[in-house]
């Protein structure tokens, strides 16, 4: 049975099953209510349900008193719903809604999509999870090696289960480490989230992704988050990787392109061969060509720091409005 929920103030709704909780519906489908650990320890997603009935409510250690229960108030990490429901919340909507946190977490897979590019699986403790918002960054902390600061390329939808792409650097001590033995021994330290490459939910212009390399990263974040918000924007993906067979998770891109009505995927190849790869204004035209038949498109930009620095100001120099880019250069 469903039963559909309506946030206040925010006005969002989304369905809810009667066999899942209101804050797992709820960042399913894109919605970024306050939590913390998502098992009834911490009391941060204490929200006031404002009409309808809470059906049953999970066990939980965090004591919600009395006087807050008469009120209405119930942990939407432990309610399901027992019917329709108006809950009034605190949701993140910007960088700034969601506080800096500290947490451990330990490597549980590498998948290895090429040659140079390693995808890291991590895991947080089943009491804590890592709230962020799509096309944020962490910073990971491994050993006695420096801090390195990686876009998270997973959706915020499931804050224990972290996901991040690395390409071989011989520069890179992290990368490195993961390439050589996975690091499945040591604990990771994660602090963040980092950064306002963020959706913004307001505009419903066009989106353009432009991924540089593994700027694919973030960029699998942000479409992960836009298709559980369901926008209905046309979404066109452009993707130049290093090298030809540097699009790492082409499967991915492919699988949006069958299963989304209006989503394009662009791969483009820096070195086309030609003794070098394309200066950035070559690249600029490239993707100012796939922008043309589209009304207003808001471009999202990601990629190694130079390089993407670049290409945003090629494409500013040809005509592309600067309030209309948004730019991670990547660390
Ligand atoms: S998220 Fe911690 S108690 Fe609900």
């Amino acid at each position: 049975m469903t039963h559909r929920i309506r946030m206040l103030p925010s006005g969002h709704t989304f369905e809810c099953e009667a066999t899942e909780t209101v804050l797992e519906a709820a960042l399913r489908s894109g919605v970024n209510l306050d939590h913390g650990c998502a098992t009834g320890t911490c009391g941060e997603c204490l929200a006031r349900v404002v009409s309808g009935t809470v059906g049953e409510e999970l066990f939980h250690d965090y004591v919600v008193g009395d006087a807050r229960r008469q009120q209405g108030y119930a942990l939407m990490c432990r309610s399901r719903p027992g019917s329709d429901l108006e809950i009034e919340a605190h949701e993140a909507r910007g960088a700034g809604d969601i506080p800096e946190q500290q947490l451990m977490a330990r490597v549980v897979r590498v998948d290895a999509p090429a040659d140079d590019y390693r995808v890291l699986h991590l895991r947080t403790p089943r009491t804590r999870t890592l709230r962020f918002l799509a096309g944020q960054s962490v910073e990971l902390k491994l050993g006695g090696l420096a801090p390195r600061r990686l876009p998270v390329a997973s959706c915020p939808c499931n804050g224990m289960q972290l996901q991040f792409h690395l390409r071989r650097d011989a520069g890179d001590p992290f990368a490195e480490r993961i390439f050589h033995d996975g690091a499945f021994a040591d604990p990771v330290e994660l602090r963040g989230p980092f950064g306002e490459f963020i959706l913004d939910e307001e505009q419903r212009n066009p989106l353009v992704l432009v991924a540089l390399d593994t700027g694919f990263a973030p960029m699998k974040s942000l479409i992960e988050h836009a298709i559980a918000l369901e926008l209905a924007q046309p979404v066109v993906l452009i993707w130049f990787a290093a090298r030809p067979g540097g699009h790492y998770l082409a499967n991915y891109c492919r699988s949006w392109a069958d299963a989304l009505d209006d989503f394009r995927y662009v791969p483009l190849v820096l070195d086309a061969g030609r003794g070098g790869p394309p200066v950035p204004p070559e690249q600029a035209q490239a993707v100012l060509e796939r922008l043309e038949s589209l009304p207003e498109p808001r471009v999202y930009l990601a990629g190694p720091a130079e390089p993407a620095r670049e290409l945003a100001r090629a494409l500013v120099d040809t005509g592309l409005p600067g309030d209309r880019l948004r730019v991670e250069a990547m660390s």
